[in-house]
């Protein structure tokens, strides 16, 4: 294969920063599409000083128009005289995806850069076909070669990219490097600190995914804002014959629509759902969705529901919710390490269901596409969120940029997902007048990228100096948010549990309010009387007092209690306690149900029986 001349090299080299490779058009429904999957052992390379990256003058080897050295270039010694410090071939592996800190006891605490490399074949089913490599996320920040070439490089650690490498690969033995690097940076999203382990590594699939040569880039089939019976489509062809026919069919029926797409490969149109049976909870409907151009065609099972807000009441289909929740991050105790695949997904939202949930919260930062689809299976409604946590810096420009793109891209990626209810922008963040313009710019990002779902963010509550029993929420930045979301520790960080009996709200805003977390820490299997700080006894009575306590403000219309499960965290060090671990789970991390999982338990099954019961008399 005749390498590209070396003018569009270095043009490649440095097209993206953060977000989806925007020089790469979009790449819509990847599981659907015809892929290799890439995942598997691949060698790595723990390199702390970057000596496969820099030079000694600290230059970045890959910024040469010829580069003559640095470990993208993948080399093998070709004899014994050849003078190489680094040797792919030989170098020991790791599985990918996965987080390479619960590989290796000796990785769990590491934070810098690791090279990962493999070789690959790259069948293709036509000449004419194209190639990208995909990858589902790797954090934090990730440089990307195929054969020596820089593809980019791509900041965020919870968001898909993809390269387009059809002029770059040959048919067989391909190498493909990745220096995945999770150092924490003041100006990132997320900021330095969070109370979530900094997994690095290659965390999700890696798929070389093939494509007409005119493709199907990307699709939204929704249904439009307020109407429970018109299909809103957008399509957006990517290639050298942008203008085609494409069809829309749902369930395999006759085309339902005709859209023809224009030179920029875009069309948009609707068409009426009269007889279209809607998703919701309790009846997870999905539809075959297929789209056909003329040059391509895709399929995605899709579900169709409506959600709104009328006064303080969440509205799906029309009806009144109550959105019974949990908050969980996407880890697997057992594991003791990130979620990634569809079994992770059934394992954690079988527990959710198991607790009679409806909701759940992806805390705090985009999880893997398989939990919105795994959501949309089981009738499960989503809170998904970007990774603004805590003190980001609200001031500079880049971290603005960086913030937006890893919303659009949750969007983009998720946007057909029924499950998907709540766009957060953000999580305990200061008020303040410059992160209040930075989160509104998030709301705005998110309201022009989809207009369809709503948008919150978790927000904090303000103690009334002159009475420690009452709680103020009058959050500015909650006159912009659709639900009026906040996280409240009352008998945790703030007093013991009796105080909670006590708590009377002062509440800004007439909008629906889900608590977006409550909590308490418990070790599994530890039993004390309930003031005993880490018993169950302790954390099941919080929850029993909190459940009683929100049920007294009258505009409660949901929860999602902090958390499912332990997780492992750098800010808990308590020993023999909490040994790296947040202790606040129903859930244990060896997989037991603790006292309070069942208190949630019960009590959400008695919300869910009032649900069907008023549904019924409804009918
Ligand atoms: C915070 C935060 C969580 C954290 C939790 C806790 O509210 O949002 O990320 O884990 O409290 O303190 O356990």
């Amino acid at each position: 294969m005749r390498p590209l001349p070396c003018f569009v090299v270095s043009l490649v080299c440095f097209a993206t920063v953060c977000g989806a490779a925007h020089a790469t058009p979009a790449l819509a429904n990847v599981y659907a599409r015809t892929s290799t999957s890439l995942n598997g052992t691949w060698h790595y390379i723990v390199d702390p000083y970057e000596n496969g990256y820099y030079d000694y003058r600290h230059q970045p080897f890959d910024a040469a128009a010829k580069p003559t050295a640095g470990y993208f270039l993948d080399r093998q010694p070709v004899d014994r005289t050849v003078l190489q410090e680094y040797d792919f071939a030989t170098s020991p592996t790791l599985s990918v995806p996965g987080d390479w800190n619960s590989q290796d006891p000796r990785l769990l605490y590491y934070e810098g850069s690791i090279w990962y490399e493999r070789h690959f074949d790259a069948p293709r089913h036509a000449a004419d076909h194209r190639l990208f490599v995909y990858f589902g996320a790797a954090n934090y920040r990730a440089d990307v070669y195929v054969n020596g070439h820089k593809l980019g490089t791509h900041l965020g650690g919870f968001t898909p990219f993809w390269y387009e490498v059809t002029s770059l690969v040959r048919d067989h033995d391909n190498s493909l490097v990745v220096k995945v690097d999770n150092k924490r940076h003041v100006e990132a999203v997320p900021t330095l600190n969070t109370d979530w382990w900094n997994y690095g590594g290659i965390t999700r699939d890696v798929l070389l995914v093939e494509t007409p040569a005119t493709y199907i880039a990307d699709f939204r089939v929704q249904l439009q804002k307020g109407h429970a019976d018109r299909v809103g489509v957008t399509v957006a062809l990517d290639g050298a014959r942008p203008a085609q026919t494409v069809q829309i069919a749902i369930d395999d029926a006759a085309p339902a629509l005709e859209l023809h797409t224009g030179p920029d490969g875009r069309a948009s149109g609707e068409f009426s759902a009269a007889n279209l049976a809607l998703w919701s909870p309790d009846h997870p409907v999905l539809h075959r969705v297929t789209l056909a151009a003329e040059t391509d065609r895709t399929t995605d099972r899709i579900g169709f529901r409506t959600v709104e807000v009328r006064g303080a009441d969440i509205l799906v289909n029309g009806r009144p919710v109550f959105l019974r929740g949990i908050s969980i991050h996407e880890e697997v105790p057992m594991r003791g390490g990130r979620a990634y695949s569809k079994e992770d997904a059934r394992l954690l939202l079988g527990w959710a269901k198991e607790l009679n949930c409806n909701f759940a919260r992806l805390a705090h930062y985009p999880h893997n596409e398989f939990m919105a689809r795994v959501a949309d299976e089981l009738g499960i409604l989503l809170w998904e969120e970007v990774p603004v946590y805590w003190t980001i810096q609200w001031e500079n420009p880049d971290t603005l940029r960086n913030a937006q793109a890893q919303l659009s891209d949750l969007i983009a990626r998720d946007g057909n997902r029924a499950s998907v209810i709540v766009w957060s922008v953000a999580n305990e963040t200061p008020v303040g007048d410059a992160r209040t313009r930075f989160l509104r710019t998030l709301v705005d990002t998110a309201r022009a990228a989809d207009n369809t779902r709503l948008v919150s963010a978790a927000m904090e509550v303000r103690p009334d100096p002159a009475d420690a029993d009452h709680k103020i929420v009058d959050d500015p930045f909650g006159q912009y948010t659709d639900l009026l979301s906040f996280n409240e520790y009352i008998g945790w960080y703030d007093g013991l549990p009796d105080k909670i009996d006590r708590i009377h709200w002062t509440i800004k805003y007439d909008k629906p309010v889900v608590i977006s977390e409550f909590g308490a820490g418990a070790l599994q299997g530890w039993h004390a009387d309930p003031l005993t700080r880490f018993s169950e006894e302790y954390q099941a009575d919080v929850y029993r007092r909190t459940l009683t306590m929100l049920a007294k403000i009258p505009q409660w219309r949901g929860c999602t209690p902090w958390i499912l499960c332990d997780f492992r965290s750098p800010r808990r060090l308590l020993a023999n306690v909490q040994d790296g671990w947040n202790r606040k789970g129903l859930i244990g991390e060896n997989g037991t149900r603790k006292e309070a999982f069942f208190t949630l338990q019960k009590f959400y099954g008695e919300k869910a029986r009032q649900a069907h019961s008023s549904s019924e008399a409804a009918k």
